[in-house]
């Protein structure tokens, strides 16, 4: 792990949040190299729920929420952890995560007895700070995709089985935050809430697990590093029938990578009742001639049910930190040095390609190098960067370390034959390809 985060900070990848005033425990900030793994990572993910699947749809809801949707989802009441504090170093701890009892700061078994501590963070909402007008930042994505199924359903005329999904920020007033970007108190979610017939929800669950252990694979990780935790009934979340936990072994141990939730209709069900009481008549009543208010005709049946969720739900933290833990790799070399690399998948690198003039500042080079640049950064494949430092091998060094997959240098031959030379990541060998080869090049290395 501490190699990890020293080339995280050395490289630009992540930061702690805050730092120059002595950061903030829990938070981070992604830098130059950092926010374009996390955006490739979205990316794939994305592209994969929505633009594969056509019915799929996406959403981006407000991060503050109305406490009554937390009220109803049941995350006011029950959505804490255990919490004790140490009466000798007065530190508080989670008490489910203690070993032997004792408090990991100072080793005393001097504790209070647990309590929950609700991990929601309140806010105040417009001028006046008078304890009632409050929202509380999201702690899942989740609940405005239920809150919204109306309005998808409505304006997308979808059936069953269909999907909403979110990409957004969660926050988690974690009591001890920890193991650098793992556990943190403000982090990203992917989330789809994938709605089924009842009776259908078990079957699909076991589809969406395997469905979600292919797609990891696909981002780099090791099915070697992945283990499948059944989570007990007594510890399942309120809202869970059922859920499978894909833990993955990281640098600190074998943790939970992704939840896969069957939700039953736990939360449409909570927040129909809620319209029932309030008597609400709005659209959302539109064609529903059941008593209930988040439902859907059954195809099939012509019945009006109120499906049942399965919930894959994964933290881009958590990702990109097992993403760079698969990637990370020290080799020796034949001349007995070793180098650090980054073997990331291409369509993960945070840069595509670096084009490198063999000759700082060289007039003519630096110009065939930034056409090249220009060219193959018109594919959006990602970043591509012109590196014009003239030193080839420091060069190559920092870009293993940073997972480019591709450096190609632009040299004095380059003038005169229109060629270039890439130098491949991996096996670091070198080729020469004509320049107008060099887009088709790119696009094979990036998207296979
Ligand atoms: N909507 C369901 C839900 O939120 P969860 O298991 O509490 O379920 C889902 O969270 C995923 O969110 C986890 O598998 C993890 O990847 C990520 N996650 C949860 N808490 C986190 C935290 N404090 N820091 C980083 N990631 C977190």
């Amino acid at each position: 792990m501490d190699d990890l985060v020293s080339l995280c900070k050395r490289r630009g990848f992540i930061f702690q949040s805050g730092e120059i005033y002595g950061g903030m425990q829990g938070m981070y900030d992604f830098g130059p190299l950092g926010v374009e793994l996390k955006n490739n990572l979205k990316q794939a993910w994305w592209s994969s729920m929505i633009y594969e699947n056509d019915n799929i749809e996406g959403l981006d809801a407000a991060i503050l929420s109305n406490p009554t949707v937390l009220r109803y989802s049941g995350h006011e009441d029950t959505f804490s952890d255990p919490m004790v504090d140490c009466k000798s170093c007065k530190s508080r701890w989670r008490s489910d995560l203690l070993q032997n009892n004792k408090c990991p700061g100072c080793g005393s078994s001097d504790l209070t007895e647990p309590r929950p501590f609700n991990l929601m963070f309140k806010t105040n909402i417009g001028p006046i700070d008078d304890g009632e007008t409050f929202g509380y930042l999201r702690p899942e994505t989740a609940q405005s995709i239920f809150t919204n199924f109306k309005n998808v359903v409505d304006s997308s005329s979808k059936s069953l089985p269909f999907g909403i999904a979110q990409i957004g920020k969660a926050f988690r007033n974690e009591i001890t935050p920890r193991n650098f970007i793992f556990r943190v108190r403000e982090f990203e979610q992917m989330e789809l809430e994938f709605f089924v017939v009842p009776g259908t929800d078990e079957e699909w669950h076991k589809k969406w697990v395997d469905m979600r252990l292919l797609w990891w694979e696909q981002q780099g990780i090791s099915s070697e590093n992945i283990e499948l935790y059944d989570v007990p009934k007594d510890e399942l979340a309120h809202y869970s029938k059922g859920t499978i936990d894909v833990m993955y072994k990281f640098p600190h141990g074998l943790e939970e990578l992704e939840g896969i939730a069957n939700r039953t209709d736990f939360d449409l069900g909570s927040h129909s009742k809620k319209q029932d009481e309030l008597n609400i008549t709005a659209n959302v009543m539109k064609n529903n001639s059941s008593n209930t208010r988040l439902a859907i005709q059954d195809q099939n049946t012509n019945e009006w049910v109120v499906p049942y969720v399965i919930e894959p739900s994964a933290g881009v933290e958590r990702g990109i930190l097992a993403i760079m833990n698969e990637a990370y790799n020290v080799e020796q070399l034949e001349n007995g040095k070793e180098r650090t690399v980054l073997k990331l998948k291409p369509h993960l690198s945070p840069i595509k390609a670096a084009v490198i003039p063999l000759k700082k500042n060289n007039e003519e080079l630096v110009a065939l190098a930034s056409e090249v640049k220009n060219s193959l950064q018109k594919l959006n494949l990602g970043r591509i960067i012109l590196e014009n430092t003239g030193n080839i091998g420091k060069g190559y060094r920092r870009h293993d370390e940073i997972g480019t997959p591709l450096c190609i240098t632009i040299d004095f031959d380059s003038l005169e034959n229109k060629t270039a030379t890439i130098r491949d990541r991996d096996s670091m060998e070198q080729e020469v390809v004509a320049i107008n080869e060099l887009q088709n090049y790119l696009i094979k290395k990036i998207n296979g």
